[in-house]
């Protein structure tokens, strides 16, 4: 059954991709209850169809700190994009770029900034994790100035890596899991001859330029519990605000009252998220946090949202909800996985058709038309 592009793509990539790889980007934290509820608690929210409302003028442009989009859509920032499709950091850069919007590059890919910059016209953003080693910090942000970039997102809701089981099961950690891989890659050909052989180097690009020795993969997730964080604390935003002189974005917020404090730190945009459900199991989906943060901090900050957006009418939905504009994850991940530029181009391409038509028939003609009066109101 098609239900949408990204289903599609998910099957496709499921296909081609060895399972260690993924099921490191399907799965989520514990019992995968919040994955789940990200999607279905947003696939459930119900529009109000509007009619006979001359549509015939309709744009999805929109401007994020100054900068000119498309649609009110980026690119998350999605680790090891480079291991599922060759390069697939640039590849999916150069989707987003053509498509008029933002791409953002994290700080655990494996192309580093400057090949990716290097790769497009547009600016890329970049997401920062802070390391126990914090001669990286600087070290990475000297470097993204220098390449271009305006928009640092920092990412605030892995001061550990969440508790993911499929990861253990798949190879991606556990026991054997080195040899595992190589097994898998060996009865994945297409994926080992394209990405596994074509797309070296595989390391953590950004980390290894800094350490100047390639940071390896053995133990990925090993590597991210012992070299993240976890006395990270708005004290070390402020020495980032000083340094970094444009707009910076806080990523993982999930609570109004750490909203406030965002807006009270001088940050430019928050994105309300809980990492696509791949830390804390059991906290609220984004569709259902995001009301209450919208109403504490809308009118003091830009509001970005993601976690379970999967098609455009939950573009719509979500700054409904009260977002300026979205990040996609998995969504995009799929499609690169699937086929490369190509199939990241296409999926943005379908995005835009479906929030078009969704924008045309809740008669909202601009993006700074689609508010809660779009959504059916469910007596209390
Ligand atoms: C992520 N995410 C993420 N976030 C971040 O700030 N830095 C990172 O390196 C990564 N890496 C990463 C890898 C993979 C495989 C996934 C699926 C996700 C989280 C990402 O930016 C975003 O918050 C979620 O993907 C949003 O949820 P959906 O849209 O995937 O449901
Ligand atoms: C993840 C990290 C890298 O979600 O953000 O796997």
């Amino acid at each position: 059954m098609i239900i949408s592009a990204s289903t599609d793509y998910r099957a496709a990539a499921q296909a081609k991709l060895p399972p260690f790889l993924f099921h490191y980007i399907d799965g989520g934290a514990c019992a995968e209850h919040t994955l789940k509820r990200n999607t279905t608690d947003l696939s459930d929210i119900e529009l109000r169809q509007r009619v006979l409302k001359d549509m015939s003028e309709l744009s999805l442009e929109t401007s994020l700190f100054g900068e000119k989009v498309s649609m009110p859509v980026a690119l998350a920032p999605v680790g090891l994009s480079g291991m599922y499709a060759r390069r697939g950091e640039v590849q999916a850069a150069r989707a987003a770029a053509k498509k008029g919007i933002p791409f953002t590059l994290s700080t655990v890919s494996i192309c580093p900034i400057e090949e990716v910059a290097a790769a497009i016209d547009r600016p890329i953003w970049f997401q920062l994790y802070v390391l126990k080693d914090r001669g990286f910090m600087r070290n990475v942000l000297e470097r993204a100035q220098a390449a271009g970039v305006k928009n640092l997102v920092f990412t605030v809701d892995m001061p550990v890596p969440g508790a993911r089981y499929r990861d253990a099961h798949s190879g991606m950690s556990g026991p054997n899991a080195a040899m595992r891989r190589i097994l898998q890659a060996m009865t994945h050909p297409r994926w080992a001859w394209d990405v596994g052989l074509l797309g070296k180097p595989h390391d953590l690009g950004n980390i290894s330029v800094y350490r100047g020795k390639p940071i390896k993969l053995e133990d990925y997730m090993g590597w991210l519990g012992s070299n993240f964080d976890p006395s990270i604390s708005w004290k070390d935003l402020e020495w980032i605000r000083d340094f970094w002189k444009g707009p910076m974005i806080i990523k993982g917020i999930l609570d109004p009252e750490d909203a406030k404090d965002a807006v009270r730190f001088g940050a430019d945009g928050i994105v309300v998220s809980n990492h696509g459900g791949r830390q804390l199991d059991g906290v609220l989906s984004t569709a259902r946090a995001l009301p209450s943060i919208a109403d504490a901090v809308k009118n003091d900050i830009t509001i970005l949202t993601d976690s379970g957006i999967r098609t455009g009418l939950d573009v719509l939905r979500m700054l409904a909800l009260g977002a300026d504009s979205v990040l996609l994850g998995r969504a995009f991940v799929y499609a690169l996985a699937a086929a490369g530029e190509a199939g990241v181009f296409n999926l943005l391409d379908l995005i835009d058709k479906e929030l078009r038509v969704a924008m045309m028939l809740t008669g909202a003609k601009s993006i700074s038309e689609i508010n809660s009066e779009l959504l059916v109101r469910h007596q209390a």
